[in-house]
């Protein structure tokens, strides 16, 4: 893949919203699921955790502990990508809270390019109620679910969402 192959591959992913009612394959899962797993995290510790809702009762539950998104009843597959926090505090005290999310942040990030790469749509969905989410998935006390992130077979938008321009958001050398 050169530059602009990458710039194309970026600029063509977009969240979906709305899926079909096919399953994902366990090859699909497995993908992004490895893909995840080649993410950077802080000291190479890996802070994070997902787990794999396809169960339709559970996925039901967690839209609305998402407050009542429907994308995240309807897409086959919901990872659920938690911070481990004690796997960064073990090694970096409170600087451990930053870094579990950041990696579980990366891990996330992977696992949305990883399905564009296999031409799945996904919508990263970060509202909804973390002890509602919590309760749901059972999830241990030092366990932060960090992200939905559903995945399945949809259709891209016609039209890409706006971006700011670059420069609103680069400063060079001093802010
Ligand atoms: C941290 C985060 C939280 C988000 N939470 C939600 C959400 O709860 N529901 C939703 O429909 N989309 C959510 N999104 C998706 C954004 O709305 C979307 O990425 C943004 O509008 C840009 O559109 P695009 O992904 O199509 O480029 C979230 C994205 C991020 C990165």
């Amino acid at each position: 893949m050169d530059s602009s192959d990458f710039s194309g591959f970026c600029t063509s992913r977009s969240s979906v919203r709305e899926f079909d009612d096919d399953p994902l394959s366990e090859e699909e899962i497995s993908y992004i699921l490895s893909c995840a797993s080649t993410a950077p995290s802080a000291g190479n510790l890996e802070a994070w955790d997902v787990v794999v809702v396809t169960d339709e009762e559970t996925r039901s539950a967690l839209a609305e502990a998402a407050f009542s998104q429907d994308h995240v009843e309807h897409a086959p597959v919901i990872f659920v990508v938690c911070s481990n926090y004690v796997r960064s505090m073990s090694r970096y005290g409170e600087r451990g809270i930053l870094y579990g999310l950041e990696d579980a942040t990366i891990a996330c990030t992977y696992m949305m390019l990883a399905a564009h790469a296999e031409k799945l749509q996904s919508c990263w969905t970060g509202a909804f109620d973390d002890d509602d989410v919590r309760e749901i998935l059972s999830l241990p006390p030092h366990i932060r679910p960090v992200s939905l992130l559903a995945v399945g077979k949809g259709h891209p938008p016609a039209q890409h969402t706006d971006r700011m321009r670059i420069g609103e958001h680069v400063h060079r050398e001093t802010w």
